[in-house]
């Protein structure tokens, strides 16, 4: 799996007596932990659209990334008008094995698979305006239900999406007939109404808000440490109906401190858990975090994406053994190269 990563945002350049506008971006390919450039060859379209209702086109380019590169300059000029408008977005995908309809991320470990990117609308007329740090995905669940989710383009652990939250995004979405096989556990709790779910280390909030658009009638608690709250909150209003959406909510949880009282005082039905077993220094914690849970709520079962990484992470499941949470079903999830195990899991 490789994601389109801008290394420098797009960036306008204009001259005070011309209206030929140039807008600069430097993008590279890369996984998710960004130690691996995309080693094959893509062609990638370029374009810049107005930010308008209109979304009119205003520049493209076609631009080959080819095996050993390790990022590439795209660079648009077009002539403003008085009709131009002055915000625009810059959306940068590959023609070919794009990564961004969910339902069919499942590939085999040699075909590659790429996300796109598209950029903060920004001033395209004047000189010295950039797109913020950020980079929006575009998520393609089923015909009729999109998610949009928005990442930061600095490096950084928590306001990314990773190869779990995707992973359990395209498994949720392939339902009722994923490839991977199936977590049957899953089954009748997605068909009952109004489930509470609660979200564990969510980064942007991938997972759970995939959960609610699937499945509107679920109640959604997500949560990660405090860093996350701004990117969030916007994934939050990215993704709610005009009028908003009393069932999807976040909240900071700290799984290294006491669980806060609103956590205490529910019980849920499903738990999600996508791509946080990485670190051992922080397993103990969580595995305090499920098994306090899992003894405030006999019966709920924890969804968990686990990239394998390596052998420490077993760690984990040593650890909630002990606690008595197990692995109950599991299906195999190969991204494009990243191996990604599903379980449910539960008392
Ligand atoms: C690799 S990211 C996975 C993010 C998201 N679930 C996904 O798959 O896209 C791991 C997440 O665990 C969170 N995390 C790490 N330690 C934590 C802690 N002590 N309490 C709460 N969240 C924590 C991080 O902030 C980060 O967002």
């Amino acid at each position: 799996m490789h994601f389109i990563r801008f290394l420098k945002v797009p960036t306008t350049t204009s001259k005070p007596s011309s209206n030929i506008i140039t807008i600069s971006t430097l993008i590279t390919i890369s996984t998710d932990l960004s130690e691996a450039f995309y080693n094959g060859n893509a062609t990638l379209r370029a374009t810049l659209r107005a930010d308008s209702q209109s979304r009119q086109l205003l520049a493209s380019k076609t631009v080959n990334w080819t095996p050993g590169l390790r990022n590439i300059p795209i660079q648009f000029t077009f002539t403003a008008s008085k009709d131009t408008a002055s915000d625009g977005i810059v959306c940068i995908s590959a023609t070919e094995n794009r990564a961004d309809d969910m339902r069919t991320l499942f590939a085999g470990p040699s075909e590659s698979r790429i996300l796109s990117a598209w950029s903060t609308p920004f001033n395209i007329l004047q000189n010295g305006s950039k797109a913020e740090a950020l980079v929006e995905r575009k998520l393609q669940l089923s015909a009729g239900k999109m998610v949009r989710i928005w990442e930061e383009t600095r490096e950084d652990i928590a306001r990314h999406i990773w190869p779990g939250g995707l992973a359990m995004t395209s498994y949720l979405s392939t339902l009722p007939t994923p490839p991977t096989g199936h977590l049957q556990s899953l089954t009748p709790l997605l068909q009952t109404r109004s489930i509470n779910v609660l979200e564990l280390g969510a980064g942007c909030g991938l997972a759970g808000i995939v959960l609610h658009t699937l499945l509107p009638s679920s109640k959604v608690t997500i949560t990660d440490l405090p860093i996350t709250t701004e990117i969030t909150s916007k994934n939050l209003t990215s993704n709610s109906s005009e009028n908003g959406d009393n069932n999807i909510s976040y909240h900071p949880l700290d799984w290294a401190a006491p669980l806060p009282e609103w956590c205490a005082s529910s019980t849920y039905d499903l738990i999600l858990v996508a791509d946080c077993t990485y670190n051992t220094a922080s397993i103990p914690y969580l595995v305090g975090v499920l098994d306090e849970l899992c003894r405030l709520s006999p019966g709920v079962v924890i969804l968990l994406a686990h990239k394998v990484r390596h052998d420490s992470e077993e760690m984990f499941f040593e650890m909630v053994a002990e606690k008595g949470i197990v692995k109950k079903e599991s299906v195999v999830f190969e991204m494009a190269g990243d191996r990604v195990d599903l379980y449910t899991m539960g008392r």
